[in-house]
């Protein structure tokens, strides 16, 4: 398949330390799971995005109200919903993940961009995904559906996004010594479908 006639995956990669495991994880996964893909990588925390206040959320009302959602500050929103595939990857920070994932989010959730209400209050799918992947590798232990899986699975839902691949490899900080171990065994399962 040509370069551009190839399906584009956003990767929204917020991860933080230059050696981060949850990228290198997913690079690795990427190369072998979603290689008919062209790759596109945004580093979430490079954007320039702020957290919303309340100019910002009023200026986006009007702009709403009013149907200017070609504005730049809507083009992180855009390239979300045009993608044909998505992928996130963050590392468990304080049972969630960094800051700048969450500001990233309020950015692209958009009425209108990425989603919008029907009559009656049905949800339009404005998405061009139907899969969102999300890879995260934690120190210690998580819960057996930790909160953050609820919150992205809530998001595809708001997104009509249909399937929600969730990756979590937990203990890499218990068990230092065996952290390549543990993210080959991770990426087999993952390659798998169990991950
Ligand atoms: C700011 C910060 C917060 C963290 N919070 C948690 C946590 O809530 N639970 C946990 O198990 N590990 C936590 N950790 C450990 C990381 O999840 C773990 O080291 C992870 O593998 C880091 O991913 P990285 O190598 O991609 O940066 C935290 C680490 C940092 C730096």
């Amino acid at each position: 398949m040509g370069y551009d006639t190839m399906k584009e995956l956003l990767w929204l990669n917020a991860c933080v330390r230059h050696d981060s495991r949850t990228e290198k994880l997913t690079r690795r996964f990427l190369l072998s799971a979603k290689a008919d893909f062209s790759i596109r990588e945004v580093r979430v925390g490079e954007l320039g995005l702020l957290p919303l206040d309340e100019a910002s959320l009023r200026r986006r009302d009007l702009d709403i109200q009013a149907g200017r959602l070609d504005a730049s500050a809507y083009a992180p929103a855009r390239a979300f919903a045009e993608a044909d595939e998505l992928l996130i990857s963050a590392p468990y920070w304080d049972a969630s993940f960094p800051a700048a994932l969450k500001i990233y989010l309020e950015n692209i959730c958009v009425n209108g961009v990425t989603f919008a209400y029907g009559e009656g209050g049905s949800l339009v799918k404005k998405c061009r995904a139907d899969r969102l992947t999300y890879i995260t590798t934690s120190g210690g232990f998580l819960p057996a559906v930790p909160s953050v899986k609820l919150y992205l699975q809530e998001l595809c839902t708001l997104f009509s996004i249909g399937t929600l691949d969730f990756h979590a490899v937990p203990g890499l900080d218990v068990f230092p010594d065996q952290v390549d171990r543990m993210l080959e065994t991770a990426l087999s399962d993952m390659l798998r479908g169990e991950g």
